[in-house]
């Protein structure tokens, strides 16, 4: 038997270069070799009140980047969060066993009460319980996410092995982040300082979308310093943030060239940036050409949403069916 795989992106605005290394570009690499099941994570993008106008294009445009990306429905099970009622059914049971304290722990909750203080929710504080609803229901050993999701793995695997121990079956495995033989990646912005995000200001995001002049723009605004003034210099972050990039899409001669120029004080940021910009665009054009292409196809999303909505239902709701057993619920 094939392990199972599952991991989803929010739909909330265009997926960026942090997604796709992160998530997407996984998803495709473990396709072939696993019994995936990727989706949209349409409910726990409600924990910020999107209008509902724009709620379906959010979805559509992460499931025309799923596609573009190289997600084959052929071969994964690809559908949206809000299709399966079996999710919210079982974030139901996992929520009567997931303490407020531990949640209340969790740093991306304790951020969010920072940062907006107006929505603290009860729907935000129980988002790692949904996202081990996400995982669980399809009974999943293995999740693809970027480095910032970690914790929330964590605490998935907690609900597992609660549930298993509370109820004495061994009902759910123990999911882990994974990443096909690497580690966890974070992509950083272009901003000097931390991971590249969807909240983030436009600007500073590489959304797979971009059109050539966006990212030339973007790349050249990018926060560097005002260059190394001693040989082999420790690299300020925004600096350091600029090679990474360039790891991803650049050849390593020219990496090596740019490091060079670095080590030796030469460098000059904006031949960096502008080779930086190049390379990306080289990098994104297929994927931005066939997310053009596939925007139009509304047939062919339509038959794909309810293709893998059909498939994943069954999974789900053999889980749902032991779950509810096990828990005590009969029929007369
Ligand atoms: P979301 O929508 O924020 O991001 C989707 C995926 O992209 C990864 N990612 C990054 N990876 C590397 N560098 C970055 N800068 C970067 N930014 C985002 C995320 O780690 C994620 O893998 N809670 C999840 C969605 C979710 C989910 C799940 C994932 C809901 N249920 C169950 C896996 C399994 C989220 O908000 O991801």
């Amino acid at each position: 038997m094939k392990d199972i795989v599952v991991s989803g992106a929010r739909p909330t605005g265009n997926l960026h270069l942090g997604n796709y290394l992160g998530a997407l570009k996984q998803f495709v690499a473990m396709q072939d070799s696993y019994n995936c099941y990727f989706f949209i994570a349409d409910y726990h993008s409600l924990t910020t009140h999107p209008n509902p106008k724009d709620l379906h294009q959010g979805v559509k445009t992460v499931l025309v980047e799923y596609l573009a990306c190289g997600v084959d429905p052929e071969k994964v099970t690809l559908y949206l969060q809000s299709d399966l009622v079996q999710i919210p059914e079982l974030y139901l049971f996992l929520n009567m066993h997931a303490y407020v304290g531990e949640l209340e722990r969790v740093p991306t909750f304790k951020e969010k009460v920072r940062t907006q203080p107006d929505n603290v929710n009860a729907g935000l504080l129980t988002y790692p319980t949904l996202m081990a609803a996400d995982i669980l229901i399809h009974k999943a050993t293995k999740v693809p996410v970027g480095k910032d999701q970690e914790q929330h793995l964590e605490l998935a695997r907690v609900y597992a092995r609660r549930f298993n121990y509370l109820y004495g079956a061994e009902i759910f495995p123990e999911p882990v982040a994974f990443n096909m033989g690497n580690d966890l990646v974070k992509v950083p912005g272009l901003n000097g300082a931390g991971k590249m995000s969807k909240s983030d200001d436009e600007s500073t995001s590489i959304f797979l979308k971009d059109s050539a002049k966006e990212l030339h723009k973007k790349i050249m605004r990018a926060v560097t310093d005002t260059g190394p003034t001693m040989e082999n210099q420790p690299k300020t972050e925004g600096v350091q943030n600029l090679f990474t990039l360039m790891s991803y899409v650049s050849d390593p001669e020219a990496i090596a060239y740019f490091e060079t120029e670095y080590n030796a004080m030469r460098i000059r940021y904006g031949d960096m940036k502008k080779q930086l910009a190049e390379d990306m665009n080289t990098y994104l054009t297929p994927i931005r050409e066939k997310i053009e292409e596939l925007s139009h196809n509304d047939a062919y999303l339509k038959r794909v949403a309810e293709e893998g909505a059909a498939k994943a239902r069954i999974s789900a709701q053999n889980t749902i069916d032991e779950v509810r057993a096990i828990v005590g619920f009969k029929s007369f």
